[in-house]
């Protein structure tokens, strides 16, 4: 898409637009070069994972776009990068039909199933010599994109195959999704276009993390994050689900009239190089021609064993007859083209029983059914206990004790109950009763409106209380080893612990009278408690446990105060004004911080030791603002535990290698942004050992 000389003009004249400190665009022409800077700056983050540019520096140059587009309306283009902005929410999707209908692959599962689609494609195609061209199964929701006159006028879903929904402005918010591409140079005029929308691994998880501080249920898989994603009305919200796309296929096209069209659309292989060379994520990279279908079966089976190291989730190989006039020559049924076969990878789906339903209750009182399963292996761990996370989903996967359950774990999501067995009831299964009180205290349950979870409302309730203390001295809070659930249990029926205060209070010498506590595990836990006390701020605000506030939150808010209590002084509007903080999660931090109780309570923490300050406001010292990245298995850390030492010092961390990253740290098995790196000259590149000493840790 864009070579060496026209990279290094882009950057030129990314300098100059940066130099440009008046915010002034004279003309039209000059405007037209600021977009085309910001769409190069948009592929090199979105497609190539590559940036040249800093966040910040994207912004400023976006920022002077929208003010010169609002100050000469005259000069906007339908294509300009602020066009994937919208506004208002979307009325409804209408039904359209695709240009061809979005058939479906045949699968297959083995090698024998392979060499019967060989066999079938030579005779049909009369050739003894078959050219393939194979690529990831992407697993996540297809979609069909138009182009006219190089600009995208429509998105849709698959729908029923026929008809889609219309999702143009949802497929705007993706970014590896080009607003306009010249397919006019190629001869054409119109392109139908077929890809796959996908969230990668990392940004599902996240996503998910944040519904589970919500109290939400989180999504069940990346695909179906995907897919329920393309259909949200409010397309800021789409935005922030970070989706992307890979493109593989051109269902249709026309031609300009007395163009030649490309010879590139004759093969598949080289159908994917032009679609990459327009600026599109299609599989370029991935795919690979082979001939003969043993090479073919190779390359499944080495790809099989590929599939966790990808960022994303694939569920098999996509096998494509590379010639399209043999494509053509063999044709489809209704279902599938003739000329191409999926190889689906072993599903990571199990059988297993549903024994029994246990009721946990959570810190904020929230009931959540947990299926306690029979003990099955599955993705390398067994499983035997599953969250069902309110009633509403008992009901609606129509579960009942006793059923056979179909379990379903993809790469490291958390596993879920897919749906029960149906067929295989004999009649003795039983209905599921969720209680209507509380299971610890026996209060009556209460559900608000417009929320899923019951709840018991007795703030004394015990088992409150206890998962409260759990979840302070969790692992992500404030990381009290040997302060685990079934010693919270423990202590807090002996009497030892009550409350959080009470951890910094324990009386270790009535500890010394406990069964199964010796001199050594106080010891440990005295230092464990000791150590807890200065954790960063954003881990206590997290252990709180206040409602809506994950780990992102309390991030968030730890970085916009000088001491905790400051929050005493933030109104609702405040708030609302902090990253991602929307009316629902600043009404709970503010009834928080205007509590009189919870405000004695962090006194009485601060006066025990804990650190309230945030201490990052006042970073002096080497790293401050120095970014850091991690590749390659390190040895000695976690990397959670690395990346922290780089913020607790006031440095961050970058996700992908650029001029603006200053360390690289190199674990072992590092590879390609080792070698990225060692291209950018002013990247210092250290060993884990050398990270250490960095920071006077070895
Ligand atoms: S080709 C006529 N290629 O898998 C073209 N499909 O299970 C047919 N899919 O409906 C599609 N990755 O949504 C093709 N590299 C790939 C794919 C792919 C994922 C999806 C597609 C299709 C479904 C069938």
């Amino acid at each position: 898409m864009y070579n060496k000389e026209i990279t290094k003009k882009l950057q030129e004249e990314t300098s100059l637009f940066l130099q440009n400190k008046e915010a002034i665009i004279v003309g039209e022409e000059e405007l037209q070069r600021l977009r085309d800077v910001l769409r190069f700056h948009e592929y090199r983050y979105y497609i190539l994972n590559e940036p040249l540019l800093a966040d910040i520096e994207f912004d400023l140059l976006y920022k002077l776009l929208e003010k010169t587009e609002n100050e000469n309306p005259s000069w906007i283009t339908a294509d300009s990068p602020t066009k994937r902005v919208a506004k208002g929410l979307t009325k409804s999707f209408p039904s359209v039909q695709h240009l061809v209908p979005m058939l479906s692959l045949e699968n297959s599962y083995d090698s024998n199933d392979l060499l019967d689609f060989d066999r079938r494609v030579k005779e049909l195609t009369e050739k003894e010599i078959i050219e393939y061209c194979v690529e990831p199964k992407f697993d996540g929701a297809s979609i069909s994109i138009i182009y006219e006159n190089d600009l995208l006028i429509r998105g849709a879903t698959r729908g029923d195959g026929v008809e889609g929904d219309e999702i143009t402005t949802n497929i705007k918010k993706i970014k590896s999704i080009p607003l306009s591409a010249k397919f006019s140079q190629y001869g054409l005029q119109q392109v139908e276009i077929r890809g796959e929308v996908l969230i990668n691994k990392k940004n599902f998880k996240e996503y998910n993390e944040q519904l589970i501080a919500q109290g939400l249920e989180p999504l069940a898989n990346p695909r179906n994050a995907a897919a329920g994603s393309l259909r949200i009305k409010n397309p800021t919200e789409v935005g922030k689900r970070n989706l992307e796309a890979f493109v593989y296929h051109i269902s249709h096209y026309t031609s300009l009239p007395n163009k030649k069209i490309t010879e590139d659309l004759h093969q598949h292989a080289t159908t994917l190089n032009l679609l990459w060379d327009l600026g599109f994520r299609s599989p370029q990279l991935e795919k690979k021609v082979l001939i003969g279908i043993e090479a073919v079966i190779n390359y499944c089976n080495e790809f099989e064993i590929k599939r966790d190291n990808l960022p994303y989730e694939i569920d098999g190989v996509v096998i494509k007859l590379n010639e399209v006039s043999l494509q053509e020559k063999i044709g489809m049924t209704s279902h599938h083209p003739r000329w191409a076969m999926a190889y689906k990878f072993k599903a990571r789906q199990a059988t297993s029983k549903l024994e029994t339903i246990e009721f946990q209750i959570g810190r904020t009182g929230a009931i959540t059914p947990i299926a306690k399963i029979t003990p099955t292996a599955l993705g390398g761990v067994t499983i035997s206990s599953i969250s069902l996370f309110n009633e509403e989903v008992i009901k609606e996967k129509k579960l009942k004790i006793g059923d056979a359950i179909l379990i379903e774990r993809a790469g490291d999501v958390i596993p879920y109950i897919v749906k029960p067995l149906i067929e295989l009831r004999t009649g003795i299964e039983k209905e599921i009763e969720f209680p209507k009180n509380c299971p610890t205290c026996n209060t009556k349950l209460f559900k608000e409106e417009g929320e899923a979870a019951w709840r018991c409302i007795n703030i004394d309730c015990s088992a409150q209380l206890i998962a409260h203390i759990i979840h302070f001295s969790s692992k992500d809070a404030m990381d009290i080893r040997g302060l685990g659930d079934s010693i919270v249990q423990k202590f807090f029926k002996l009497n030892l612990l009550k409350n959080i205060v009470g951890i910094y209070e324990l009386d270790f010498g009535k500890l010394e009278n406990t069964d199964g506590f010796g001199k050594k595990s106080i010891e440990n836990l005295k230092v464990a408690i000791q150590n807890s006390k200065t954790q960063p701020l954003h881990r206590l605000i997290f252990a709180l446990g206040i409602r809506f506030v994950g780990e992102t939150t309390a991030k968030t808010m730890s970085n916009s105060v000088a001491h905790l209590l400051d929050f005493r002084n933030f109104s609702l509007d405040d708030l609302q004004q902090l990253e991602d903080i929307g009316p629902k999660v600043a009404g709970s931090i503010f009834q928080f911080f205007n509590n009189q109780k919870n405000i004695e309570l962090l006194q009485r923490l601060e006066n025990l030791g804990l650190q309230l300050k945030n201490e990052k406001k006042n970073f002096v010292g080497d790293f401050v603002h120095q970014s850091f990245l991690f590749t390659g298995t390190l040895s000695k850390l976690k990397r959670t535990e690395a990346e922290e030492i780089v913020e607790n010092n006031g440095g961050k961390i970058a996700s992908s290698i650029s001029s603006k990253l200053n360390f690289l740290v190199v674990g072992a098995d590092a590879r390609s942004k080792l070698e990225k790196a060692k291209k950018i000259n002013s990247i210092k590149i250290i060993t884990e050992e050398e990270f250490l000493k960095l920071f006077g840790k070895h």
